[in-house]
């Protein structure tokens, strides 16, 4: 992908510094809502699986619900779930600039994927919703997780191989694909987090609105509460694994002090969130508060925080080199500019007799002495050097001291050009 390389310039410090910040508010953005995608489309086509299997349609209603609840409008899918990939691949082939890997094809790759599963999760929503024939039904759902799943998994496969500079020499496209356990590590704490994040945003958009509550029977808010309740807290209590496995997996070169302190901080708010969890489940009467569900985000936030903070420690060095390309790049950008000024500055012989008489009539003749010397006199040694003689009309320098200083003019460059040409011009004339 050539052009990729071809489309970018490499990015000057500050502008890095802006990204390292877009990049996360990104992250932000797009990780709960694309949480809630997945975990409702896969839960939904999980239940409905169930409700085939048992013939049982209090199953279809709860994969109904999953849709109903978690999976947002479609002009939402698009902006906070298409577009903030595109962005984040535009900007990363900003960031890897020259670093002759595959990372921005891989997102490209990640993008157009998860574009597709999102398409197929609105087929699957219309399917629902419009009672279509229930294979139509299966083959969407089974086609978003499918393509959400296979998306992610490269996009992890490419954030993998960001923590991994070492790697970046031989990885040159999709073909060099190159298995590693953190691929693993990074793809199981993805899912299953979206999984203990769709879970606890069912229960927050179940049980947060007096309304809703009154449209559903008590019956089936119970069961809900036990089935979200059940998943939030199953794959909650799985993060502290799967982020010590990510850890453990991490190249070195990632890990700091401070990815550690703050892997102990998020484990600290699973807890948190694993006690009020547990006191849902067992007590009926505790009414599932909107807390779990902003501790959820608190806990998300920090999760990628400290993945971004791994990452950074990792392409210190590349950005480093970034940031010294960025002043060559610049300082090449210059000379150029500069090389086309000189040569956009046209030497005119009828501005230079112009000149000549306006400016230098005044205190020079060719053969005569007026407040300057003849330039017959002093010509001479500028013959075949025209632009020391441009040098002198620009700033004049103290050279006879029989002769006060030449005042310094404030000519143009191409008059100073022309002036000087024309002087010598009508000077090797009269020789
Ligand atoms: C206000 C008077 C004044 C004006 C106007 C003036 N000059 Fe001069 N010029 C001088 C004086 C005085 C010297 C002698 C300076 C010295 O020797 O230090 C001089 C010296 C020179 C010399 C000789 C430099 C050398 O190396 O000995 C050149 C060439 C020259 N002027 C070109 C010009 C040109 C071209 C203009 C018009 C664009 C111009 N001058 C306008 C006063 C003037």
């Amino acid at each position: 992908m050539d052009f990729v390389e071809n489309f970018f310039l490499p990015p000057s410090s500050d502008h890095l510094f802006l990204i390292k910040y877009l990049i996360l508010l990104i992250y932000f953005i797009h990780m709960p809502f694309i949480s809630l995608i997945i975990g409702g489309t896969f839960f939904s086509l999980f239940f409905r699986i169930l409700a085939v299997l048992n013939n049982s349609s209090f199953y279809y209603r709860v994969s109904d619900f999953f849709v109903e609840k978690l999976i947002f409008r479609k002009t939402a899918g698009i902006i906070l779930g298409v577009l903030p990939l595109v962005i984040l691949t535009l900007i990363e082939g900003q960031v890897f600039y020259d670093a002759h890997i595959a990372i921005v094809q891989f997102l490209v790759y990640s993008t157009i994927l998860v574009a597709m599963g999102i398409t197929m999760v609105y087929f699957y929503e219309a399917s629902i919703r419009m009672r279509f024939n229930s294979v139509v039904t299966f083959i969407s759902g089974a086609g978003s997780v499918f393509f959400l799943f296979l998306g992610y998994f490269v996009f992890c496969v490419d954030s993998s191989l960001i923590l991994d500079p070492g790697r970046w020499a031989v990885v040159k496209g999709f073909s060099d694909f190159l298995f590693s356990w953190n691929v693993v590590a990074r793809f199981n704490h993805f899912i299953f987090t979206a999984f203990a994040v769709s879970g606890a945003g069912l229960l927050f958009l179940t049980f947060n609105w007096q309304e809703t509550q009154e449209k559903l029977e008590a019956g089936f808010l119970k069961q809900i509460r036990k089935i979200a309740g059940g998943i939030t807290l199953a794959f909650t209590l799985l993060q502290p694994i799967l982020l010590f496995w990510n850890l453990v997996t991490m190249p070195a070169i990632s890990l700091s002090e401070s990815v550690f302190s703050i892997a102990v901080v998020v484990i600290l708010l699973i807890f948190i969130i694993c006690v009020h969890l547990y006191k849902i489940l067992q007590d009926q009467r505790v009414k599932p508060s909107n807390r779990i569900f902003i501790l959820f985000i608190i806990t998300l936030i920090f999760i990628l925080a400290n993945d971004h903070l791994a990452r950074e420690n990792s392409i210190q060095n590349h950005t480093a080199l970034l940031t010294s390309r960025a002043l060559e790049v610049e300082n090449e950008i210059t000379t150029e500019r500069e090389q086309l000024r000189a040569a956009a500055i046209k030497v005119d012989p009828n501005l230079g007799k112009q000149v000549f008489e306006n400016q230098c009539l005044s205190c020079h003749r060719f053969d005569q002495k007026v407040v300057g010397p003849p330039y017959n006199e002093v010509l001479l040694k500028y013959s075949g050097d025209e632009k020391a003689l441009e040098d002198f009309i620009r700033k004049p320098s103290k050279v006879n001291p029989d002769y006060p200083a030449m005042p310094q003019l404030g000519l143009s460059e191409s008059e100073i050009k022309s002036v000087a040409a024309y002087l010598l011009q009508v000077f090797q004339e009269k020789q």
